[in-house]
């Protein structure tokens, strides 16, 4: 049997070659502190509960390939309540936010085209990107200061004739940084000037870690939260205006679970 050098070029995922370490680490009684997967330490939606011990269809028939209708209408109602318009045709529903990932790269990436991300970044990228034989260029940001994105005339440096995409996860795992305005502005400029497009990671929107549920804004309690100075908030908002601004070339993957914390059973969106 022969095996693909496509099979043979990917490298183990990162998270895996670190489990039996951090394994070994916990039995010996150490605290070990997980930069990879974001699993929220917010308990699980007691409405998805419900929903899924409520679930009494005698058959689990395929779904509609493009993704159930009913979500992807509600889905193109939450956009719209912040003003941005898609069309059903435009969203697709993933098994996970992996996939929607994987449908942005190979979308966008012949082989030997290039995946623009900062560093450190989420590991998997490396290996999505492997699978289109498309390879991720790495800028890197430092925790000295506070992983703030680099200056545009730095981060041209890395765009190439194969860039394809800005891969930007906001907010960043596993730094968990939240970009500023000046930051999107000038994401947006360089996605613009060199006709590429950006890959919005956001499977961390909408977290509030300090009263410990997700949020699910419309955007009239986004505003009003934003002006009671909820500095996350108004990250967020700030995505979407320049999702809005730069709408024709991005490609948006949002994971449900993540918001109603239901990791293990992952639905995305694309
Ligand atoms: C930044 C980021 N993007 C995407 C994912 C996708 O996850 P999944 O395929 O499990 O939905 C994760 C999971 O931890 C993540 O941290």
């Amino acid at each position: 049997m022969k095996i693909s050098e496509r099979a043979l070029g990917m490298t183990a995922s990162p998270i895996r070659k670190l489990v039996p370490y951090a394994d070994a680490a916990k039995k010996k009684g150490k605290k070990v502190y997980h930069l990879n997967i974001g699993q929220p330490d917010i308990a699980t939606s007691p409405k998805f509960m419900e929903a899924i011990r409520n679930f009494d269809q005698k058959i689990i028939a395929y779904g509609n390939s493009q993704g159930d209708m009913n979500l992807i209408k509600a889905i193109q109602n939450y956009y719209d309540s912040w003003d941005i318009h898609y069309e059903t045709k435009n969203i697709f529903i993933t098994n996970g936010g992996s996939e929607a990932l994987e449908m942005a790269i190979f979308s966008l990436c012949d082989p030997g085209d290039e995946i623009l991300v900062f560093e450190p970044y989420y590991a998997n990228y490396t290996s999505f990107a492997k699978l289109a034989s498309a390879k991720v260029t790495a800028v890197a940001t430092s925790a000295e200061d506070g992983y703030r994105l680099p200056d545009q005339a730095t981060i041209e440096k890395y765009i190439s004739g194969r860039t394809r995409a800005i891969l930007l996860t906001n907010p960043g795992n596993p730094t968990g940084v939240v970009y500023t305005k000046q930051e999107m502005d000038m994401i947006a400029a360089i996605v613009k000037k060199y006709n590429i497009a950006l890959i919005a990671d956001e499977v961390y929107r909408e977290f509030d870690h300090y009263i410990k549920r997700s949020l699910w804004l419309g955007r009239n309690q986004a505003r009003n939260l934003r002006k009671a100075g909820r500095n996350g908030v108004t990250a967020f908002l700030i995505l979407f205006v320049h999702f809005f601004q730069i709408r024709s070339r991005c490609l948006i993957q949002s994971c449900r679970a993540d918001l109603f914390h239901h990791r293990g059973a992952q639905t995305g969106l694309a």
